[in-house]
């Protein structure tokens, strides 16, 4: 698909730590994005340097009262909450509300713009594990009323209406959720592991490790949490009529060695099968860090991936 300023996204929480990585990022591949956030955890200096954006508008807003933007929108990416034990401790109604009336609002708006909705969902929606690693055909082992209630059931809410909307209305939704990411941005003192060790390191302090140190976690670098989120969405991005200029696109850039103008034949043929493909090269880029993937031509001029 070509990406440019005629596509565009919607990000709710988008001055937060992970939600300004998406907003560059989609900002990056040519969207036009309009963020709204009301600070309660996020802030405006993680989107400073896009004041001048000509692809981007910032709307102060709290999404958990109902919301519009003006003119089309073609995805939602609802990632407003409070995220950090902390904060959500501090401000547990707003966390559930985040949750409930927020989804509820972006789902309204992405219903409204016949628009792609995409939740940042979390771990958290396993509550306190009795399965590790957990897969999505594990349910959780929940506390509705726990210390860690407000954020869980607020997230497994969000995925609740979710399901829901695209059942009843037929919304084009996808849930992702998101394990422990760290990067650039983090506050020092939002109480997660990785941030507190930068902190305490850089000053020189001890770390300080909870329990008795043996626990485990997943971690993921925030560049990647956005590609695995952009991926997710990755077949609502590629569109059918469009997706030849798309992979033709990304795989002269990725195998220039062996791109050329035969191989654009291959991707004009079924778009089912082509999309399947594209999709499947997407993820072996992303997920095996591969920096190539070759496309050879089968007998029906389909494109197999060969090798990456
Ligand atoms: N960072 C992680 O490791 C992680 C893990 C799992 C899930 N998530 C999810 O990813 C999303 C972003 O997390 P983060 O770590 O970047 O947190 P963050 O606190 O840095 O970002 C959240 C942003 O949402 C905004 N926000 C919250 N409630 C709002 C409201 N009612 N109206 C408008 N804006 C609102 C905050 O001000 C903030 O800018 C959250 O939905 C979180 O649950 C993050």
């Amino acid at each position: 698909m070509k990406l440019d300023s005629s596509v565009s996204a919607v990000v709710t929480g988008g001055a937060g730590f992970v939600p300004s990585h998406l907003v560059d990022r989609l900002l990056a591949d040519g969207l036009r994005v309009v963020a709204l956030d009301n600070f309660v955890t996020g802030h405006a200096r993680n989107i400073a340097h896009l004041e001048n954006h000509p692809n981007f508008e910032f709307i102060e807003h709290d999404v958990s009262e109902p919301f519009d933007v003006a003119g089309p929108v073609d995805f939602v990416f609802h990632m407003a909450s409070p995220a950090s034990p902390i904060d959500y401790v501090q401000i547990p109604v707003e966390t559930l509300k985040a949750g409930s009336y927020a989804s509820h609002n972006a789902l309204d708006l992405a219903l409204k713009k016949k628009a792609t909705y995409l939740v940042a969902s979390t771990s958290e929606v396993y509550g306190d594990p009795r399965q590790n690693p957990q897969d999505e055909r594990y349910w959780g082992n929940v506390n509705p009323v726990g210390p860690r209630s407000v954020y869980d059931e607020a997230k497994r809410f969000g995925e609740a209406l979710t399901t829901a909307h695209a059942e009843a209305h037929g919304t084009d939704t996808c849930i992702v959720r998101l394990f422990n990411t760290y990067g650039p941005r983090m506050r020092g003192h939002d109480g997660r592991a990785v941030p507190t060790f930068v902190r305490q390191a850089l000053a020189g302090e001890p770390l300080t490790v909870t329990g008795d140190g043996r626990q485990t976690r997943s971690l993921c670098y925030v560049d990647d949490t956005v590609a695995g989120i952009l991926a997710a969405g990755n077949r609502a991005m590629i569109k059918p009529s469009e997706f030849t200029e798309n992979v033709s696109g990304l795989m002269a850039r990725l195998v220039p060695d062996y791109f050329d103008e035969s191989e654009m034949a291959v991707f004009t043929g079924d778009a089912e099968v082509g999309i399947a493909f594209s999709k499947l090269a997407f993820d072996h880029l992303i997920f095996t860090g591969a920096t190539s993937v070759v496309i050879a031509h089968i007998a029906i001029a389909m494109p197999a991936l060969a090798r990456g």
